[in-house]
């Protein structure tokens, strides 16, 4: 067997063959299934474009009806899933509430049969349908209220929105809240897909494979970084402190949050869009102070670290957009989760495609034929 370098964090080595999305780097490009995000995000929906991740083609009018109805039908949870929710501490974080959900799916629906197409199809659903329901329900009971009932005649991001806030959304923040999900669906071998299909490897269901990726999304070097942006740009305070903020982190080799990629050497797609998204929504609901102080971080990390291909990613903006809808903060990552999900199952289905188990080698860095030594004489 042939023995390759170590590279910390994996960087540069291929852990798997995937067709589901494509990065450049250099220059800044992101393909789902070989569409540009940003024709994606103008002209698709969260729903369309997690077909197309999931079953690798746009569907016809047809097939996404079927799909839509289907995700409708099955939004609900059921009322044990609530029932063991509302025993979750109300102080715990939505993120532990939705990892410990979702593998409550798996009690539910056990049956494991992944060369069954039809149960591929249902487990896709259920997760897409209920995961949002998961996600609103633990807001609603933490504040000591009843969980709202999905409604059927709103769509995708609607319902999620109107079961958060008991409240029907404005249709331009439904629109921006879908896109943001069609950002946030893929973003190919991330340390969540790459936990995902560790887990799918081992062939156990699809619950457990989610519940795997959603512990490792929530971390704040991945999809935990949103909300750390928004406590800085708190921190910051006015855009007068932004330079002596950023000189004090940087001294200090501390990281600003929201900056940096390990693919990305050039401003995040993903973060252009945003940026355009939080501008639409300011223009129609007034504007907010963290924008400015966020626009002249932007520009004061730019001339300090693009030599180092430092520039906003997809978490920089998504916190802005978030909060001026009214979100809280210790949402931003479940909602990251509920977006990803799509992601998560077109690599589920593709791992179980061509499967073979991860076991990876390691680098043995201890002691070899080490003495036991008796507890008394240590
Ligand atoms: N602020 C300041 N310096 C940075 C930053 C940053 N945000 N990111 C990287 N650097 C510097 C880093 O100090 C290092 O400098 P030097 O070579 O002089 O020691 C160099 O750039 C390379 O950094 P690294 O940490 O080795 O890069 P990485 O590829 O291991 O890490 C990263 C990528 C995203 C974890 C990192 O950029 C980071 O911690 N960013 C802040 C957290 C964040 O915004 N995370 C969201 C990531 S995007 C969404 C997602 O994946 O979920």
């Amino acid at each position: 067997m042939t023995v390759c370098e170590y590279k910390p964090g994996l960087e540069g080595i291929p852990a798997a063959q995937s067709s589901v999305s494509y990065v450049d780097g250099q220059q800044g490009i992101l393909q789902y299934r070989g569409i540009r995000i940003e024709e994606l995000a103008e002209k698709s929906t969260f729903l369309e474009t997690s077909y197309l991740l999931i079953w690798g083609t746009l569907p016809t009018k047809e097939e996404l009806e079927a799909f839509e109805h289907e995700i409708r039908y099955h939004r609900r949870i059921k009322y044990r899933i609530r029932d063991m929710m509302k025993c979750f501490p109300e102080s715990g974080h939505p993120m532990d509430a939705l990892q410990a959900s979702a593998a409550a799916l798996g009690l539910f629906y056990s049956r494991r049969d992944l060369d069954n197409p039809a149960y591929i199809r249902a487990a896709v659903v259920r997760l897409l349908a209920k995961i949002p329901t998961m996600v609103a329900a633990f807001q609603l009971m933490r504040k000591g209220n009843d969980p709202v009932q999905p409604r059927d005649d709103l769509g995708y991001s609607a319902n999620f929105l109107y079961m958060l806030n008991e409240r029907e959304p404005d249709p331009l923040a439904a629109r921006i809240f879908d896109v943001c999900l069609t950002l946030h669906a893929e973003h190919t071998m991330n340390a969540s897909t790459f936990s995902a299909r560790v887990t799918a490897s081992t062939l156990t269901d699809p619950y457990a494979v989610m519940a795997s990726a959603v512990g490792t999304l929530g971390g704040p070097l991945h999809g935990g970084a949103n909300e750390e942006v928004i406590a800085m740009l708190e921190e910051i305070g006015s855009v007068e402190n932004v330079r002596p903020y950023l000189e004090d982190r940087l001294e200090r080799k501390a990281k600003i949050m929201g900056f940096g990629h390990r693919v990305y050497k050039v401003k995040d797609p993903r973060a252009t869009i945003l940026q355009n998204l939080a501008e639409q929504l300011f223009e129609k609901f007034g504007r907010d102070k963290y924008y400015d102080i966020a626009v002249e971080l932007e520009r004061a990390v730019e001339e300090k670290l693009a030599h180092k291909g430092i520039y906003p990613n997809v978490d920089f903006y998504s916190g802005l957009v978030y909060s001026k809808m009214g979100i809280p903060t210790d949402l931003f990552t479940p909602i990251f989760a509920i977006a990803r999900v799509a992601g998560w199952l077109a690599h589920w289905k593709e791992q179980l495609e061509e499967n073979r188990i991860y076991r990876p080698t390691q680098v043995y860095t201890g002691l070899h034929e080490a003495a036991y030594i008796p507890i008394e004489e240590r």
